[in-house]
């Protein structure tokens, strides 16, 4: 390589995403005129809601898109700060919301606010493999523990504490996770919170997935881990419950002190987030978007009842049932121990596309594979079908 093509050392450690290219494989097949299941991609199948449509078209006939402050419309701020206490029943001031260009941009201002070099960060294997990356970037080091159906696949706070070493700088949550769609309980979140702190860590969770909870009591609300903690980096999205995946915005609650901070870094990184994406998204918290939003929880977790018992039936492993999100992270080893294969195969041959285990982490990830239910109901059953011919259990 001549000199001026040389890198960067950490492009070589950044891994391409396994399920672009399960994506980009399933359409070269439906090129040839076969037809696929998508169960490969996790993004929402639903439009972005009519009443968020109409905000972003009265934005742009006034014109009003000019960058807005790092830190997001105080309007927004305010809103988000409102939703947390309608919905999570938890106060919280419009001052620590930081609206960012998607949760990707959070992670990535909060791993740049905590991360020096060789800083650790704690985090679960499987976990979201962006996570690592953003880590990566910054010259930190991603430690991903290896997690099973024993802890539900979330990392806790015993772990944790057994895991700390001399470098560790914090700990990374997603609860719901993706891959394995399921949660950390309140309790566990203050203990996790309370070791944290008595190491003199910090806590970031990722909470995009939480407005997709399911199995809630009656009358019961998602629990944020801002009702056991005011001291967490908690993260959010308009991606995934409010259906706007392709709009980037979420945002991140911070501890008031470090907000100056978060917005010096977002000013010199992206100056501010999209403004028309904002405006639109002034309109998720209507009620008549919220009733839209509802409807759609509900439906994800229609299919979620639908798709696993069926795939236990057929012989995938999934001892823990998901909570939230719309991932099944399914145990294959029955069948294959080389997920990248086995994806591969129940793409050409049965004309499903799934995404392997090895984009999540490398703890038993050759043997398992990730469903998402963002497809019909109608799709979802015919991709059961296609996958008992497949098995020979038809
Ligand atoms: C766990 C998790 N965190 C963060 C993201 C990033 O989402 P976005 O930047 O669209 O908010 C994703 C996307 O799939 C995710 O699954």
């Amino acid at each position: 390589m001549t000199e001026p093509d040389r890198l960067a050392a950490r492009v070589a450690d950044i891994a391409p995403f396994q399920v672009m290219e399960v994506q980009t494989a399933a359409r070269a097949l439906e090129a040839a005129g076969r037809t696929v299941v998508h169960m490969e991609i996790g993004e929402p199948d639903f439009p972005t809601p009519e009443p968020v449509l109409e905000a972003a078209r009265a934005a742009l006939a006034d014109g009003g898109v000019y960058y807005t402050s790092a830190l997001g419309l105080p309007a927004l701020r305010e809103a988000i700060a409102r939703h947390y206490a309608e919905r999570h029943g938890v106060e919280v001031s419009p001052s620590r919301i930081v609206v960012t260009a998607g949760s990707s941009a959070a992670l990535l201002l909060v791993s740049a606010l905590l991360v020096d070099r060789d800083d650790e960060i704690l985090m679960s294997d499987p976990g979201y493999p962006c996570n690592r990356h953003f880590v990566r970037t910054l010259e930190g080091r991603a430690r991903a523990l290896p997690v099973g159906p024993d802890s539900a696949y979330q990392l806790s706070a015993d772990l944790i504490d057994r895991h700390w070493s001399a470098r560790t700088r914090g700990v990374l949550i997603a609860t719901p996770s993706n891959p394995t769609g399921t949660t950390v309980g309140p309790d566990e979140m203050r203990r996790i919170a309370e070791v944290v702190a008595s190491r003199g860590g910090r806590l970031i969770v990722d909470e995009i997935y939480l407005g997709l909870t399911y199995d809630l009591a009656p009358g019961a609300r998602p629990v944020s881990a801002l009702s056991v903690t005011d001291d967490a980096f908690v993260v959010s999205s308009f991606s995934k419950y409010f259906n706007m995946t392709g709009w980037r915005l979420g945002w991140m609650v911070a501890p008031e002190r470090h907000v100056r901070d978060l917005e010096k870094l977002a000013q010199n990184l992206y100056i501010s987030p999209p403004t028309l994406s904002q405006r639109a998204a002034l309109a998720c918290f209507r009620p008549e978007t919220i009733v839209i939003l509802e409807e759609r929880r509900e439906a994800f977790r229609d299919r979620r009842d639908l798709l696993v018992p069926a795939l236990r039936g057929l012989g995938f492993g999934i001892p823990v049932m998901p909570q939230g999100g719309f991932f099944v992270y399914a145990d294959v080893s029955r069948f294959s121990r080389k997920s990248r294969a086995f994806c591969r195969e129940v793409l050409e041959h049965a004309g499903v596309a799934i995404t392997p285990g090895v984009d999540f982490g490398r703890h038993r990830a050759d043997e398992h594979v990730r469903f998402a239910y963002t497809v019909a109901r109608a799709k979802i059953e015919d991709g059961i079908a296609r996958l008992a011919r497949h098995l020979g259990r038809a």
